[in-house]
């Protein structure tokens, strides 16, 4: 069995979305905001924060990438497994990820949803992994920062296990 370790209980999870979604909600007044989602990470964190919103006009939709192979080291070889199925030309984009590490998936989805012509893009992140960054990624809003270890709970998995715990715990192999 694996070690978990706490990192991100339930008051501190509340807690930092809400301000998160604070600033969202100032930022992006008076006009329309497109959530894209990316699955299947991003399910939970998507869900809360945009009950915590308070805009008018907020469109939700989600896309899928993944990366070859089930371990905890990401890979480079990035495929999307499903597009967003909302027209976001001339929108004002957010995308909303459960954790950047490398950023070869953020920067792989940006300059795709870049294709469709969107007025601006801006990423939010529940968890800002910084140690073993590869891509030039700037993560706009975030909503707890950690320097590295491999995190589950709250929507990330291993091995598919563990998305619904309500914490974020840091697991040990
Ligand atoms: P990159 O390296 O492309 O990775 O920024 C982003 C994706 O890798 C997965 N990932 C994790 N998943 N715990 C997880 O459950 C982690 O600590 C972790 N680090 C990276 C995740 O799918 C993320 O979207
Ligand atoms: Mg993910």
């Amino acid at each position: 069995m694996p070690d978990f370790t706490c990192v991100l209980d339930k008051d501190k999870i509340k807690k930092q979305i809400s301000r998160t979604a604070e600033i969202i909600s100032t930022d992006y007044r008076g006009r329309e905001l497109v959530l894209v989602g990316v699955l299947k990470g991003a399910f939970l964190f998507l869900a809360d924060l945009a009950r915590e919103l308070t805009l008018e006009r907020v469109k939700i939709d989600f896309l899928q990438a993944s990366s070859y192979g089930a371990d905890t080291v990401s890979s480079e070889n990035i495929v999307l497994k499903k597009d967003i199925d909302i027209d976001i030309r001339g929108k004002d984009v957010i995308v909303v990820e459960d954790i950047v590490d490398t950023g070869l998936t953020l920067s792989y989805l940006i300059a795709h949803l870049k294709t469709f012509g969107p007025s601006s893009i801006k990423v939010c992140a529940m968890i800002d992994k910084k140690e073993r960054r590869k891509a030039a990624i700037h993560v706009d809003y975030v909503c707890c920062s950690v320097e590295k270890g491999f995190l589950v709970g709250y929507g990330l998995d291993y091995a598919e296990d563990f998305r619904n715990l309500p914490q974020i715990y840091h697991m040990k192999l």
